[in-house]
């Protein structure tokens, strides 16, 4: 990594952001956190110890993107990473987001088109792909060994945890929380993201179902009625993967399976920091390798680093590793881990998964790289989001379905 220019960083969002926080004072030779907004000053404590004694704090966020950074970490809610993204374009900030990259087919066009107006970088924040067990398969893939991917499933349970899942459990109906309406695709960065990370491939169609169990209570304060939905997706390879989105389902788990030409991989279940590896052969033979090391990933320079500093951070270690990649992503050294492209895309599997619920119907996925597909979708504001339910331009519940009315007539993108 290069040291040639000490990076400024902004972080949005005192949740999760307080642990990438953690993660970039890691990284202090090379970037420093400058300015964190946050508009509940309740929470800048669990800045301390993560940030630096002068590090500012916002609550508003325009004075925040103009404080000097190079760089902002959005982890602020989910449905809102798109506008502020674009507003650090304007502003002349590169961008590292948190999922989801956009809520709406509308966002998704207008993030891509902003970051190509103002040629800013941008980056859609990995993690899951960085577990020991998963990147040895990206591993095996990339170089061949595997063979080509022919089928792949990846699973992200969550279990009813009010630690782990702020918002699920707000009471507060006038001011909802993105947890309460979230559909059960749209949260797939750790399964549909990470299979594509460690694939290299691109959806292009999706057929999603909701769990939907009439009379099942959804916990907490959720609004929504189903506790998670499974996604099938066509791979620009002809590959078929299944995944869910996060579903309220126990017992917590993430797991990923892979089936190649040459052989078949997965991840052990349960296995938290995932580093347990299992490759089944043509003939049936298992090899396990328990605590097979993600090769490649920690490098040299990473290995010194691990011996000077404290690169502990949440989800077992794996958070750190996207700062390494933006860091040398900013400094011209690599390629962004997963772009602006790729998250739209991610982004667009999600909502038009949940339009497959609601209609029964099967969704080709736009390419975003070619205005026309942007022009047939640039109108589709639709939502599960807002402050109030009578603000939601989409329904959140399956049971809703028959509100849902697809073809209206401003509707010009017949996937
Ligand atoms: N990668 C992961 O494993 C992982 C884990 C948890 C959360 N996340 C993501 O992190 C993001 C945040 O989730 P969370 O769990 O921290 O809960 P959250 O969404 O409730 O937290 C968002 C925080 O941002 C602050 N915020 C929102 N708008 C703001 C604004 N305009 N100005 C200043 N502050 C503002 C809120 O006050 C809140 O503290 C979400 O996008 C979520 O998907 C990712």
């Amino acid at each position: 990594m290069s040291e040639k220019k000490k990076l400024k960083i902004g972080i949005m969002g005192g949740g999760m952001g307080a642990a990438h926080a953690k993660g970039f004072m890691a990284l202090s030779d090379y970037a420093v956190v400058t300015a964190v907004c946050e508009t509940n000053p309740e929470l800048y404590s669990r800045f301390d110890g993560r940030v630096q004694p002068d590090t500012k704090f916002y609550t508003d966020f325009d004075e925040f993107i103009h404080s000097g950074i190079d760089a902002v970490m959005l982890a602020n809610y989910f449905h809102e990473h798109a506008k502020y993204a674009i507003k650090a374009f304007e502003a002349g900030v590169d961008v590292m987001s948190e999922t989801t990259a956009a809520p709406t087919l509308a966002e998704c066009v207008e993030l891509v088109e902003a970051c190509e107006k103002y040629g800013r970088k941008y980056v859609l924040a990995v993690n899951c792909a960085y577990f020991d067990a998963v990147y040895n398969m990206r591993n095996k893939i990339r170089s061949g060994e595997a063979g080509p991917v022919l089928f792949a499933e990846a699973e992200y349970y969550h279990g009813p945890d009010p630690t782990n899942a702020v918002g699920s459990f707000n009471t507060d109906y006038n001011n909802l929380h993105w947890r309460q309406t979230l559909p059960g695709s749209y949260y797939n960065m750790h399964t549909l993201g990470a299979l594509m990370y460690v694939t290299d491939s691109m959806p292009k169609s999706v057929w999603c179902k909701s769990i939907h169990v009439p009379g099942l209570i959804v916990h907490g304060t959720k609004l929504t009625d189903s506790p998670g939905a499974v996604v099938i997706t066509e791979m620009d390879n002809g590959a078929v993967f299944k995944t869910t989105g996060c579903s309220g389902i126990t017992p917590t788990s993430k797991w990923y399976r892979i089936n190649c030409e040459n052989f078949c991989m997965e991840t052990e279940r349960y296995d938290g920091p995932e580093r347990k590896f299992i490759q089944a052969m043509h003939s049936g033979t298992e090899i396990t390798i328990p605590g097979a090391k993600n090769v490649g990933l920690d490098t040299p320079e990473i290995l010194e680093l691990k011996e000077k500093v404290d690169t502990t951070t949440g989800h077992g270690g794996i958070d750190f590793y996207n700062k390494v990649h933006f860091i040398k992503y900013l400094n011209g050294e690599e390629e962004p881990e997963f772009d602006i492209y790729r998250a739209v895309t991610l982004s667009a599997v999600g909502i038009l998964g949940w339009y497959s619920v609601l209609t029964g119907k099967e969704f080709r996925i736009p390419d975003f790289r070619n205005p026309e597909d942007r022009d047939k979708i640039r109108w589709d504001t639709r939502t599960p989001f807002g402050k109030t339910v009578d603000e939601l331009t989409l329904p959140y519940k399956v049971s809703d379905r028959d509100r849902f009315d697809l073809y209206d007539s401003r509707y010009r993108f017949r996937l």
